[in-house]
């Protein structure tokens, strides 16, 4: 996959060059391309942003080098376009998903107030457009919003995980487990600081391992995400789970 980033802040994206998704960039599963915004502007300030027309405070990014930037960025291409904004619609795991299928993305990470709106009106017309947020709080900008997606996404590029399987048992997968949250996990020890490993997981059986993990899934979904929990389809439910 390649993956182009349009930031004026390339530094925020020095973590993509460790871990899962540095080891992917080295043997060519991902393509990261960071740019800085500011080579397309022109003036000796580099000045990406302007006053907001209609008033109000904060400043927002320029439409001409955006597209300066863009259009160098993608040439010929059509890549899927992101936009990470407050605003966008919800970052989700079936959304990972649908994003680790394409071939190439780009991220515009706006700053300030946000980029002027005519840049996803112009691309929105030649690149599929999706303006996406990662939760409902306010960022500083973009960038962590772009890591916290790459990472998301890159995670379930084929070869990226070390263990095809660790994908599938995650909170939000499809799957038997789906909607439900990945209960609790246990190493050895089997005893620390008088703590004991549930003894059901020492037993061997796989069978009565995944109802007890099933259990512990639906408890703690509940417990934090009663929202989650009241949208499981009653049909999905066997008698066990209904006790919880
Ligand atoms: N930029 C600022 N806040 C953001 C958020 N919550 N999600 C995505 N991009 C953002």
């Amino acid at each position: 996959m390649r993956l182009d980033i349009i930031t004026i802040f390339p530094e925020y994206f020095a973590p993509l060059d460790v871990s899962l998704i540095g080891k992917a960039r080295r043997r060519g599963t991902l393509d990261v391309r960071v740019h800085q915004l500011r080579d397309w502007a022109h003036d000796v300030h580099k000045t990406v942003d302007d006053t907001p027309y209609g008033g109000g405070p904060g400043m927002v990014m320029k439409p001409e080098v955006w597209g300066e930037a863009i259009d160098d960025v993608i040439g010929d291409g059509a890549p899927r376009m992101i936009v990470p904004t407050p605003s966008g619609r919800p970052f989700t795991q079936e959304l990972a998903q649908e994003l680790a299928r394409e071939p190439w993305l780009l991220f515009a990470c706006g700053r300030y107030e946000g980029i002027d709106s005519r840049v996803m009106t112009e691309y929105g017309s030649r690149l599929r457009v999706d303006e996406v947020s990662i939760g409902d709080y306010v960022l500083a900008g973009g960038e962590v919003a772009v890591l916290v997606m790459t990472e998301a996404i890159g995670r379930l590029l084929p070869g990226v995980l070390g263990n095809a399987f660790s994908a599938v048992d995650d909170s939000f997968a499809p799957g038997s487990m789906r909607n439900l949250l990945e209960g609790p996990v246990y190493t050895k020890p089997p005893v620390w600081r008088g703590h004991e490993v549930p003894e059901i997981l020492l037993s061997g059986h796989h069978g009565k391992v995944a109802r007890w993990r099933r259990d512990e899934a639906l408890r703690r979904t509940v417990a934090a995400r009663p929202e989650l929990a009241a949208a499981i389809d009653p049909e999905t439910l066997d008698k066990h789970d209904r006790r919880i």
